[in-house]
């Protein structure tokens, strides 16, 4: 009998399902894949495409305006300082520079962008642009694609992100209380017509701002980040100063496509602990209820490419108490007394994930509990890389 491409493609997608090691096949999944660390004391100002340093050559005696100083990068604006449109100034950086080249943020791509910044108060918001922080197409002549500007509104300072050409406000807190500290910044951008663009401030442990918008975020090329102060002099509330924009830690991501396997608990290495399947909601054929003691553990072995993963445990706590477990890879604890809250009931699953580097072959993870309650009852540990 011939068998249709329909029933053949059944029978390849049963035989790739059948039960191997680990239990469930590797399935499509997105991470975040780190494309440029530039530091600033060793790269200086290669970790950039282009720099953008008094272009118009209009304050010789200031330059450079643009310099690494330790592990930051640093703009320096003066008030004399033009650009070639003498109506603004603008001491900018553009691009992701690395070894191999600059990077290319092109449409249908999502990056991801963080860094710490220090604004001090000397770089205040105006009544016209501010520009901090862009995203343009490369060339002359276009408008930006999205901004992260100090304005003013109704008199009171403000930071905000915006995609600029739809004037679509992503979102907006008051700039005085982050000035003359550092901050981090969070900035992810799904390239298109039909794009998003998703931005997060945080002030020690606080996140002021985590807000997402869907907008057009691609004009035709790539795109293409900027950093640096980019001002119009029209400010009519007397904030232009000499100041300066400091920035560090600076990491692009890309999202790609990654996998993820899953590994059932039931099939791992047990210390202190049994099979069980009362309770419901499970993956595979069950989970381990470990026994109410500390260092009851379970260890997965797990293949891995060398560097970062993503491991999520799926688990249960049907008690209000905490269950914390320290997770360990190859011997070495990588994150301890991680927290295992309670689920409400057994029945009720949940899932904790951590990152962490892995090593090329076999990889031994091994989650202990910490104290005489033991570990949560536990389904599976999932590993996207
Ligand atoms: C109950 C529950 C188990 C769980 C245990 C515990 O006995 O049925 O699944 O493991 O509590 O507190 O650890
Ligand atoms: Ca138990």
């Amino acid at each position: 009998m011939e068998l249709s491409r329909r029933q053949l493609g059944t029978l390849v997608g049963a035989a790739l399902l059948a039960p191997c090691l680990p239990s469930r096949p590797a399935a499509a999944a997105t991470a975040w894949k780190l494309m440029w660390a530039p530091e600033a004391s060793a790269d200086g100002l290669n970790a950039f495409e282009t720099v953008e340093d008094d272009r118009a050559n209009s304050h010789p005696a200031g330059q450079p305006h643009i310099f690494p100083e330790g592990d930051n990068f640093r703009f320096t604006m003066h008030t004399v300082d033009r650009d070639t449109m003498t109506d603004r100034q603008r001491q900018e950086v553009t691009g992701n520079r690395t070894p191999s080249g600059y990077l290319q943020w092109l449409s249908g791509e999502t990056w991801r962008v963080t860094y710490s910044m220090y604004i001090p108060s000397t770089l205040k918001a105006t009544t016209t642009f501010t520009h901090i922080s862009q995203t343009k197409m490369p060339g002359t002549g276009s408008l930006p694609i999205t901004v992260t500007s100090l304005r003013r509104v109704n008199g009171v300072q403000t930071i905000e992100h915006k995609i600029f050409q739809e004037d679509i406000l992503v979102g907006s807190t008051p700039l005085e209380p982050l000035q003359n500290k550092w901050i981090d910044a969070e900035y992810q951008i799904k390239i298109g017509n039909s794009g998003s663009v998703r931005w997060i401030l945080r002030s020690g442990g606080t996140t002021l701002v985590d807000a997402t918008k869907s907008g057009d975020t691609f004009i035709d090329d790539r795109v293409r980040p900027k950093w640096g102060i980019y001002r119009s002099l029209g400010d009519t509330s007397g904030s232009l100063q000499d100041c300066y924009l400091l920035l560090t830690n600076m990491r692009a991501y890309k999202q790609v496509q990654a996998t993820a396997t899953r590994y059932e608990a039931e099939k791992a290495t047990i210390s202190k602990g049994v099979f069980e399947n009362t309770h419901t909601g499970f993956s595979g054929t069950g989970y381990v209820n470990t026994d109410n003691a500390a260092g009851c553990y379970v260890q997965f072995s797990v293949s891995g490419a060398a560097g970062p993963a993503t491991l999520t445990i799926r688990y249960a706590n049907g008690t209000t108490a905490n269950r914390p477990m320290d997770i360990s890879v190859n011997g070495t604890v990588v994150a301890s007394g991680v927290s295992f809250p309670s689920t409400g009931t057994w029945d009720t699953w949940a899932s904790k994930s951590i990152t962490a580097n892995l090593v090329a072959g076999t990889n031994s993870i091994r989650v202990t509990g910490t104290t005489s309650n033991g570990c949560p009852n536990l389904d599976y540990l999932e590993v996207v890389q």
